[in-house]
């Protein structure tokens, strides 16, 4: 079957980690855990956490210049900025428009959130491709931030040891060859809302003493549901984008998925047929960074070499909603 031509591709990624190491020793001292479980059932090492005082969309800016640098784009070049982020600088207004002035891009493009949780980055791209194959806009810059450390529950050892803070970028552009967006599969389940969240903080739950004395106004998760759906999730969207495709696991070259725990990437990958050599993982050293894990892994392995010109990419996402998806691209 011959390859439908992409409409759109990623031009340039790029990511910002906080200095800052939190390691699964430094974990032990604050919650009953050791490392050697947090090793063995997640996968994780260590993860970023960002200062105090840097927000969301500090971090967003600054893989969003770096982004800009690497390519030469001007922030007047930009149409569209959208900010995935479960952690926002604040409710009203969003994120996006704050990082649209830090970069000088005020005025001359619109700017929005994408709410997606973990699957931001995959929705975002999906947007992008909408609003270029639209002749609308022409450059995208998706910017997925996350200060998943803010919204933790320090006391509970379920939650705090899995997460981390960073950002990716990624510069989205119509595309002149075969590279690009090949397929894409997302859904989502509302019926599931109620197995990753945050309980208060929002109009169905303001939060009131009672909810600062219960923390209800922090992340909340059944693990093991999570962990189910998760596998069977994703592996099924990357099947069906693949097919959407017209490829099969043989001609993958990188799968890159959402990093949340090794074993559910291990797990997704063997479902999908698809050997852990051809798997990118980079959480040991950073937890999960909710939607920023796909686009800081690409430029990883793009700076790694494990991206070659030409290469079949399958990415894989899952989170709160639930949402989830998959996407193939030509790199
Ligand atoms: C959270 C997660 C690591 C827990 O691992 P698990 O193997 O499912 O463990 P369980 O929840 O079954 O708990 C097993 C035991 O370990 C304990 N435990 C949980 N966290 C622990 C920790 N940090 N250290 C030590 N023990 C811990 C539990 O209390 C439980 O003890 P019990 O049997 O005495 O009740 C795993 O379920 C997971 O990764 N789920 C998906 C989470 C995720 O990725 N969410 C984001 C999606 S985008």
């Amino acid at each position: 079957m011959k390859e439908s031509k992409p409409v759109v591709r990623i031009a340039a990624t790029a990511r910002y980690l906080p200095d800052d190491v939190l390691a699964n020793a430094d974990l032990e001292r604050m919650v009953n855990t050791s490392d050697a479980w947090i090793r063995e059932r997640t996968g994780i090492l260590e993860r970023r956490i960002a200062p105090k005082d840097m927000t969301a969309a500090d971090m967003g800016e600054r893989a969003s210049l770096a982004v800009m640098e690497k390519t030469g784009i001007e922030p007047s070049d930009i149409d569209l900025i959208i900010v995935t982020t479960a952690t926002p600088d604040r409710w009203l207004p969003s994120t996006a428009c704050e990082v649209q002035s830090r970069i000088g891009a005020a005025r001359t493009c619109f700017a929005f959130d994408l709410h997606a949780a973990c699957t931001g980055f995959l929705y975002a791209l999906s947007v992008a491709e909408g609003q270029i194959a639209s002749g609308r806009c022409e450059t995208v810059l998706v910017v997925s931030t996350e200060k998943m450390t803010s919204i933790i529950d320090w006391e509970d050892r379920s939650t705090c040891i899995l997460f981390g803070d960073g950002a990716g970028a990624a510069l989205v552009r119509p595309s002149d060859d075969d590279k690009g967006i090949l397929s894409s599969y997302h859904r989502s389940d509302g019926d599931m809302a109620l197995v990753l969240q945050r309980p208060a903080g929002g109009t169905a739950k303001p939060i009131d003493e009672e909810v600062l004395r219960n923390r209800d106004h922090l992340l909340r998760m059944s693990g093991r549901e999570v962990f189910k759906s998760a596998v069977q999730s994703m592996a099924r969207a990357g099947s069906l984008a693949l097919e959407g495709a017209g490829k099969t696991c043989d001609d993958v070259d990188l799968m890159v998925p959402h990093q949340a725990n090794v074993r559910i990437i291990e797990s997704t990958a063997r479902y999908a047929g698809i050997p852990m050599e051809r798997v990118f993982v980079n959480l040991h050293r950073y937890g999960n960074i909710s939607s920023a894990t796909i686009p800081v892994a690409l430029d990883e392995a793009a700076e790694q070499g494990k991206l070659a010109n030409g290469a079949l990419v399958l990415l894989t996402a899952f989170g709160a909603g639930l949402t989830w998806g998959a996407m193939t691209m030509r790199w």
